[in-house]
C-alpha cells in the first residue's frame, strides 16, 4: 500500500467506545428498487451486499418513519412493525461482510411524490411550495402531528434496534423535512417549532432527544446515532452557512456519535453567511466542532488522491457515495496498492457485473451529469 494512504486503514473509535475497522463509509443511496409491500429486495440486498466488504460502515438509503413521509418510489419502509424481519435482512446483509450497518431515517416532507402519500395530502413546516418546477403546494402539519412525526422516529429508531442495527443516522440532509422545519424558506411557523433560527432547530433536536431517550430504554451505548445535515440552501430566504454553525455547534453538544454533512464536492466553499473566502465549508465545521464530535465528510472523492487531500483537511472520516457504485473495490485496491486501477465514470455495459439494481441503473442512466460518464 502507498504509505501515505494509511490514514484510510487505521481504525477508529467513536465516543461511546465502538471501534470502527477503517476511515471509509459507504455514503446512503436510495435505489428504488425495494419490493411493492415496502420489504427490502434481493437485488438491494446483493447490491448491498458487494459493497459491504471493505468499508468500515454502510449507511442505508433512507427509510420513512411515517406513510406520508414516503419521499421515493420503491423504497423500503420503516414505519411499521412488519418490516422489522425485512430490515433485519438488510442489516445481516451488511455486517456479514464485515460493516457496521447504519439504517438512515426520514421524512420527506414537501418533496413526497403525491401518488406515494395518503390522498396525496404533502406535508411540511408550512404551506411553501419547493422552489422546483411543478412542485405542490405542502399542507403544514399541525402542532400534533409535528408531535407525532417526532414519536415516529422514535419508534424507527426502536425498529432499528429490534432489527439488530448498529446505529441510526437522523436524514436532517437535502431538503427533507427535517431541513424543511430548519429552513427559513419552508418554515414560516409562527408556534415553538418556527420563527428565530434557535426556534427553527426545535423540531430536528426534539428528534434527536426522542431517539436517544429511545436508544436510552431498548439499547445500550454501543447503539450509533448520527445526524445528518445540508449547510446551505440556494433559496433566499434559505439556510445559510451562518445558520448552519449554529446547528451543528448545539448538535455537538447533543452527545451524538457522529455528524455527517451531505455536499456534492468536499472542497466545496460557502455561499453566504461567513467572511473568510478562502475556508471551506469543511473547515468551518471542523472550526466549529473542534474535535467534540466526529465528522464525516462526503463528495466527489473519486481517487485516493481525493481522500489523501480531504483527509489533510482534519476530517477523521469519509464517505463515498457514487464511487462505490461505479467501482465497489474502490476501497480493496487502495488497500492492495492498486490505487491507479480505481475505476471513476460508470462502465455503462457493466450493470450485472456492477451488481446496481435495474431501477437504480436505469435512474443514473437517465440522469445526464450526474454520474461521470452519463
Ligand atoms: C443514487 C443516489 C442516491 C442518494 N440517496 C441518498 C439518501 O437516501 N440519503 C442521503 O442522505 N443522501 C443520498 N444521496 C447523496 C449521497 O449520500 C452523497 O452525499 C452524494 O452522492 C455525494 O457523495 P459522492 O460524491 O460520494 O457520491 C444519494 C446520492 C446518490 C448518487
Amino acid at each position: 500500500m502507498n504509505p501515505s494512504n494509511q490514514k484510510f486503514f487505521s481504525p477508529y473509535t467513536f465516543n461511546n467506545g465502538v471501534e470502527l475497522k477503517n476511515r471509509i463509509i459507504m455514503a446512503p443511496m436510495t435505489n428504488y428498487s425495494s419490493n411493492p409491500d415496502g420489504t427490502v429486495s434481493e437485488e438491494e440486498l446483493a447490491y448491498y451486499a458487494r459493497r459491504s466488504k471493505d468499508v468500515s460502515m454502510v449507511i442505508t438509503a433512507c427509510t420513512y418513519v411515517t406513510p406520508n413521509g414516503k419521499g421515493f418510489h420503491n423504497e423500503f419502509a420503516g414505519d411499521r412493525d412488519e418490516m422489522i424481519p425485512s430490515l433485519s435482512q438488510l442489516a445481516k446483509t451488511i455486517q456479514n461482510q464485515g460493516a457496521k450497518a447504519i439504517l438512515q431515517i426520514f421524512h420527506g416532507g414537501r418533496m413526497c411524490p403525491p401518488e406515494l402519500v395518503p390522498h396525496g395530502d404533502i406535508v411540511s413546516a408550512s404551506a411553501v411550495p419547493a422552489e422546483v418546477a411543478g412542485a405542490k403546494t405542502p399542507r403544514a402539519l399541525t402542532e400534533t402531528e409535528v408531535e407525532e412525526i417526532v414519536d415516529a422516529f422514535g419508534e424507527t429508531a426502536r425498529r432499528a434496534i429490534e432489527a439488530g442495527y448498529d446505529g441510526v443516522e437522523i436524514h436532517g440532509a437535502n431538503g427533507y423535512l427535517i431541513q424543511q422545519f430548519f429552513s427559513p424558506h419552508s418554515n414560516q411557523r409562527e408556534d415553538r417549532f418556527g420563527g428565530s433560527v434557535e426556534k427553527r432547530m426545535t423540531f430536528p433536536l426534539a428528534i434527536v432527544d426522542k431517539i436517544k431517550s429511545i436508544v436510552k430504554e431498548h439499547a445500550d451505548d454501543s447503539f450509533i446515532v448520527g445526524y445528518r445535515f445540508s449547510p446551505e440552501e440556494a433559496e433566499t430566504p434559505g439556510i445559510t452557512m451562518a445558520d448552519t454553525i449554529k446547528l451543528v455547534d448545539t448538535l455537538a453538544e447533543k452527545d451524538l456519535d457522529y455528524l455527517h454533512v451531505s455536499l456534492q464536492h468536499f472542497l466545496s466553499k460557502a455561499r453566504r453567511g461567513v467572511e473568510d473566502v478562502n475556508k471551506t465549508r469543511i473547515d468551518y465545521l471542523l472550526e466549529t466542532i473542534d474535535n467534540r464530535v466526529p465528522l464525516i465528510g462526503v463528495g466527489s472523492i473519486y481517487s485516493a488522491e481525493d481522500a489523501r487531500k480531504a483527509f489533510e483537511t482534519g476530517v477523521p472520516l469519509l464517505a463515498l457515495g457514487r464511487e462505490l457504485i461505479i467501482d465497489p473495490d474502490w476501497v480493496q485496491k487502495v488497500a492492495e496498492g492498486r490505487e491507479d486501477e480505481i475505476v471513476t465514470e460508470i462502465n455503462k455495459d457493466k450493470q450485472e457485473e456492477l451488481v446496481v439494481p435495474v431501477p437504480l441503473w436505469n435512474v443514473i442512466m437517465n440522469t445526464p451529469g450526474w454520474f461521470p460518464g452519463v
